[in-house]
């Protein structure tokens, strides 16, 4: 008999940051593959921040989840049943699978068949998935860093700032996190190697200043993942030729009303600087060059990263809201099964 399927759909739409009252923890019956279609049992589960926008009524890069329908998700997972040729039963498949323990999907769901063996699954959804990716192109592609620069993170010890950080060591830079409470600077600098950790929490203001004397010849590179006041503080910084890579609005908690602050032209016209958003699903085509370099840099022990691991599929249901209290030490994952 097919196994009941428990998802969690989205149940209505939040105007600021999702939280379990706005989604449901359904069981449905697991649906046998048709024709191009497989069957896959989910092992973990990703949680983005970027949740928030795909729930949100919002002029987004993708269409907003429908309400009552499976939440999206990138999920890691192997393959139950197969009726498309490129797949068979075993196969370690990472994709949009959703936020359910099985999903029956077209092929094309299907981002990438994981045919390394030597490094865990959940890897493929964190440092060797979309945050890696993120941080890899995000950094070396728009922020362009030489040997010498300075470049700042923000959201330094989460999953794609921790990767943003190294990455910026590996090519010879000097690199200063920005994260929220001690526990998180200890990591940027002890596991993370950024030269220098600012606490933004305990700092309030005083940011501006601590960020004056870290960085005294200016910002070169500000890989920016939150907006909002920290960002206007790191931007007063900038050197000039800076580049300024927009990937993330962490601290911005609504759009609605648009959210106001200083006027950031004249410091980019100063300093000749480059603001550029960043969205990686653009870089879909290129994303194998960035897994296989960045897997090389894990097995060589020179990318470090943790994993923020949850258990069972009803710990979605507060998973987003717990990233926006910035509550995740690492890459936050759901595991759902393993073997
Ligand atoms: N553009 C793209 O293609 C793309 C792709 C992936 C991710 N991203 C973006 O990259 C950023 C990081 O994502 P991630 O997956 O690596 O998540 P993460 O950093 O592992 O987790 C989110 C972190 O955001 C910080 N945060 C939450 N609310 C905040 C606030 N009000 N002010 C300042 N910081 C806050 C928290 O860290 P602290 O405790 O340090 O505050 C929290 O741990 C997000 O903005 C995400 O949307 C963009």
């Amino acid at each position: 008999m097919a196994p009941l399927n428990r998802q969690v759909r989205l149940q209505s739409r939040p105007t600021g940051v999702p939280g379990p009252e706005h989604f449901l923890l359904a069981e449905a019956p697991t649906e046998e593959p048709g024709p191009g279609e497989l069957l896959i049992r989910n092992e973990y589960l990703s949680v983005e921040p970027a949740m928030r926008g795909w729930v949100a009524d919002l002029n987004n890069y993708s269409a907003p989840v429908p309400i009552g329908s499976v939440m999206r998700s990138l999920a890691a997972g192997e393959v139950v049943s197969s009726r498309h040729p490129d797949f068979q039963e075993g196969d370690k498949v990472i994709g949009w699978f959703g936020w359910q323990e099985y999903a029956t999907v077209p092929a094309v769901a299907v981002t990438r068949k994981v045919t390394e063996n030597d490094l865990p699954l959940s890897l493929y959804l964190g440092v060797l998935g979309i945050n890696g990716v993120t941080a890899y192109f995000g950094l070396l592609d728009v922020g362009q860093p030489r040997p010498g620069d300075t470049v700042v993170v923000s959201t330094a010890a989460g999953a794609v700032g921790s990767v943003v950080g190294q990455i910026a060591k590996l090519m010879g830079c000097r690199t200063i996190g920005i994260t929220g409470g001690v526990e998180k600077v200890q990591l940027c600098t002890d596991l993370y190697g950024f030269d220098q950790a600012l606490d933004y929490k305990a700092l309030g203001e005083d940011i501006a200043s601590e960020l004056a004397e870290a960085c005294p010849n200016g910002i070169n590179v500000y890989f920016d993942n939150v907006a909002g006041a920290i960002t206007d503080r790191v931007l007063g910084h900038l050197a000039i030729g800076a580049r300024v890579v927009i990937c993330g609005t962490a601290s911005i908690q609504s759009w609605t009303p648009v959210p106001t602050g200083p006027r950031v032209e004249r410091i980019l016209l100063t300093r000749r600087a480059r603001a550029q958003g960043f969205v990686v699903f653009d870089y879909q085509h290129r994303h194998e060059e960035a897994i296989a370099r960045l897997a090389d840099w894990v097995r060589q022990g020179r990318l470090a990263f943790r994993e923020d691991v949850q258990d069972g599929i009803e710990s979605c249901l507060g998973a987003i809201a717990g990233l926006y209290r910035g509550e995740n030490l690492g890459k936050r994952i759901i595991r759902l099964y393993s073997r």
